[in-house]
């Protein structure tokens, strides 16, 4: 017979899987890293195992204890399929903008939810982070911290990095991504760089994120944005931006239009922020004067969690993004 004992064993060890039937610059291979198919639905998986692990390793959590974490849903669902194997609560805080589906996935598997307005900055008390660390205070709990805790690059040093090395055969040139919390470019993108200091990483930023080209935008914050789990107001802890070498910015029009097209044409139900990233690493293609790039994008998350937001016509039509 062949089983797992837990879910957490089917978490990470996703496939690589090349795209041929939307349209790639001539010449060049761009490899969909699958994170959408970890067991809750996104790369989040990783993290929220590890950081569990490693804070009951290191003492910081005892067995019943409140997990608090901010979160834009994706984290919270991994955490909260974590805490239920390993007997832990957790409180997911999050803003408005994170859709229901989501929200009700975190419910379904036993977390409690607090969803508070967004639209503030980090230095302001009522920021969702900030809100998430003072419950944490407040209900003796222990805060995860995404954003800050150095777990969460060490799960994708540790896991995404060496899959990737290795599902390339070491042939790997460039690794596309976005920032939400930064631990996957960064800490896949180390373990890369440590096997060979010529392989690029790239940020997909969505339009209105300051993430990319910090240095002129943070004087004059641009707009907000649609896609969900990358980008930001502000430089997460855990992020080395000195290890970017190329940011590239992505509307969101473009980002939900080839989120559509992935779907229809190479059959991969993923979220916005998987369409900003593809569409960012045919752009990198496109404007190189480098030959055969093997460049991997990675699609963080499924579209079974947007059938609410970038799968739903009224929604896009709202916005303008109305896509026949
Ligand atoms: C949908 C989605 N895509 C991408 C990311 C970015 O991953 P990371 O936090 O490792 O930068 C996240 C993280 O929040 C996410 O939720």
């Amino acid at each position: 017979m062949h089983f797992i004992d837990s879910i957490a064993e089917a978490v990470g060890n996703t496939p690589l899987l090349k795209l041929s039937r939307i349209n790639i610059p001539r010449g060049h291979n761009i490899f969909a890293k699958c994170e959408f198919l970890n067991p809750g639905g996104s790369v989040k998986d990783r993290i929220g195992f590890h950081m569990v692990e490693c804070a009951e390793r290191e003492g910081k959590l005892t067995k019943g204890q409140l997990i608090v974490e901010a979160t834009g849903g994706n984290t919270g669902i991994g955490l909260a399929m974590a805490a239920n194997l390993k007997g832990y609560k957790l409180l997911c805080v999050m803003t408005e903008k994170v859709g229901k589906k989501k929200v009700g996935l975190m419910r379904i598997l036993g977390a409690e939810t607090l969803v508070v307005p967004g639209g503030k900055t980090i230095d302001d008390d009522e920021h969702y982070i900030n809100q998430a660390k003072r419950i944490a205070k407040e209900r003796d709990g222990w805060f995860a911290g995404q954003f800050e805790n150095s777990h969460n690059s060490e799960a994708h040093y540790q896991t995404t990095g060496p899959e990737l090395w290795e599902q390339t055969g070491g042939k790997i040139d460039v690794l596309v991504a976005g920032i939400g919390t930064g631990g996957t470019i960064c800490g896949a993108g180390k373990y890369l760089k440590e096997r060979n200091p010529e392989i690029k990483l790239v940020l997909a930023d969505p339009k209105g994120s300051l993430l990319g080209g910090w240095q002129e935008k943070k004087e004059n914050p641009p707009g907000p944005y649609l896609v969900e789990g990358i980008g930001g107001d502000f430089i997460p802890k855990i992020v080395d931006l000195s290890m970017i070498d190329k940011s590239i910015e992505i509307t969101d029009q473009r980002a939900i239009e080839l989120t559509h097209e992935i779907a229809r044409k190479e059959s991969l139900f993923v979220g916005g922020s998987s369409g900003c990233i593809v569409a960012a690493a045919i752009q990198y293609c496109a404007e190189s004067t480098k030959k055969g790039l093997n460049v991997v994008a990675i699609l963080p998350s499924t579209g079974h969690l947007y059938t609410d937001t970038v799968f739903d016509q009224q929604w896009l039509k709202a916005r303008n993004l109305a896509y026949e």
